[in-house]
């Protein structure tokens, strides 16, 4: 089996399979795309779905001291005010002299010159342009800000701006008061949000890692300020039993201690979780401590007190938050380029997905041997609502061959296939009422019963 992380070409494979498969796609891709943008095909979406039902059991219907909420994307511009997001959610920018492109100054190599006697000549930083090769003084960058807006109502004025939530959080934020004064929570508790937020990233890339729009699940704990480094330690569990879940190899993800000048403006510490993807160590989820730097701007901004009364102690503060936030588009893909497999078969090479059977989009394939055999198919369809009563996804296929049936499965990461054949009607008598049951990873067969099948198959998805 080759090796993931020795194929320089796997990011152009994984690419290539989410299209062929139907797992995602290039937004607006009929019109020649919109760069930072992507569509999640009839597999993608359940493979997204799974991760995020895992995560709503894990993170908040599992536990008692969480909620849900679902807030508006368009909200009020004052939110962002408060946030800092207006003056300060902004990426460094600088620009080419030549053909004018955008480039983060803080993803950036920056070099010395040399004079002709190769002496470094250490007055003259350059960077060199990755569009055009042209080498660029380096210049203060300007700052550009990420969010997106719009106009709400009939006026385009500035009086009607809105902007495009740029993390969920905001919507939790302002929901705190909500919560607590219908559901009477006591701290510490959790509100969870999973939805959309947009960013206009200057450099979109490395298809569904940097996007414009995407799709985050976020929760801010609130919590006593003395009780911040306890709730820190027990979220960071949780995110790694969250990844050990999905199935990621728990030495391709890192933690990574965020410094000081890093940060975002409103964090006294944060780690970055990175995986090991294919484009190098990456931010994959983060886990903030943002002190009581939202509740005490928004009950500023607001005016509307943000307080929590322990009616145990008498005591009234602001809670402080710990914020454990998840990138859906970055775990489905660092999902997928841990799963990419290549089996080199001799004749061909065997591709397939290893998800974890949990999160696969499919968790088995029932197919008749032939399809043109009624009795076949008849029987195939009575072993699939079997299985069926143990989960909805059971694909059913018997398009083509079965080898190609089964290498169709492999790529969509299938775990089982269960092929019904004439001894299953009773041709051999010893093996009547049994099927065939296909090994994605190792393509091993064996001959169970339909009631051996349903075992295996729940066992694999609970
Ligand atoms: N509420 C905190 C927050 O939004 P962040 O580190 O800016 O913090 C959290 O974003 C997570 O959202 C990241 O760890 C990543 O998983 C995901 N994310 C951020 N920007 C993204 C982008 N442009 N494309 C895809 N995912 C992104």
């Amino acid at each position: 089996m080759m090796s993931h992380m020795a194929d320089a070409n796997l990011m152009e494979k994984i690419v290539s399979l989410c299209k062929r498969r139907g797992f995602i796609f290039p937004g607006s891709e009929i019109y020649g795309g919109l760069a930072g943008t992507f569509d999640y095909g009839p597999y993608g979406v359940v493979l997204k779905e799974n991760v995020e039902r895992l995560w709503l059991g894990m993170f908040r219907d599992g536990r008692d001291d969480m909620y849900g909420v679902d807030a508006a994307i368009l909200m009020n511009p004052k939110v962002w005010e408060a946030s800092g997001h207006v003056a300060g959610f902004s990426d460094p920018l600088v620009e080419c002299e030549k053909c004018k492109r955008r480039f983060r100054a803080d993803h950036l190599q920056f070099k010395y010159k040399k004079d002709k006697n190769g002496k470094i000549l250490e007055d003259q930083e350059v960077w060199v342009c990755e569009n055009c090769g042209t080498e660029n003084k380096k210049r203060e960058p300007r700052q550009f800000n990420m969010m997106f807006k719009t106009h709400a109502g009939a006026m385009e004025d500035d009086s009607a701006t809105v902007y495009l939530r740029p993390e969920t959080a905001g919507g939790i934020f302002t929901n705190f008061k909500n919560v607590v004064d219908s559901l009477h929570p006591k701290l510490p508790f959790g509100i969870a949000q999973i939805g959309k937020a947009f960013r206009n990233e200057i450099a979109p890339r490395d298809f569904i890692f940097r996007l414009r729009e995407l799709e985050q699940m976020e929760v801010e704990y609130f919590i006593h300020p003395l009780e911040w480094e306890q709730a820190f330690e027990e979220w960071r569990k949780m995110m790694h039993l969250f990844a050990e879940a999905i199935g990621l190899p728990q030495n391709m993800v890192h933690e990574l201690e965020v410094e000081a000048k890093d940060r975002a403006h409103y964090s006294k510490r944060t780690i970055d979780f990175e995986f090991e993807y294919p484009f190098g160590r990456k931010e994959l989820w983060g886990l903030a401590y943002r002190t009581d730097f939202d509740l005490s701007a928004h009950e500023t901004n607001s005016k509307v007190e943000l307080r929590y009364l322990d009616e145990a102690t008498g005591e009234k503060f602001t809670p402080h938050v710990i914020e454990p936030s998840l990138g859906v588009d970055r775990t489905v893909l660092a999902i997928l380029a841990s799963a990419y497999r290549e089996d080199d078969m001799g004749a061909d090479v065997r591709t397939y997905l290893a998800l974890a059977p949990k999160i696969a989009p499919m968790k088995a394939m029932v197919s008749p041997l032939l399809k043109n055999k009624p009795e076949l198919v008849a029987k195939a369809r009575e072993v699939r609502a079997e299985l069926q009563k143990i989960h909805p996804a059971i694909a059913w296929d018997d398009n083509g061959n079965i080898g190609k049936r089964y290498r169709r499965q492999d790529e969509i990461g299938t775990p089982f296939c269960v092929t019904i054949d004439f001894d299953t009607l009773g041709e051999k008598p010893e093996l009547k009422g049994t099927v065939t049951l296909r090994h994605r990873d190792t393509g091993e067969q064996e001959r169970l019963t339909v009631a051996q099948v349903a075992g295996r198959i729940r066992a694999a998805i609970s």
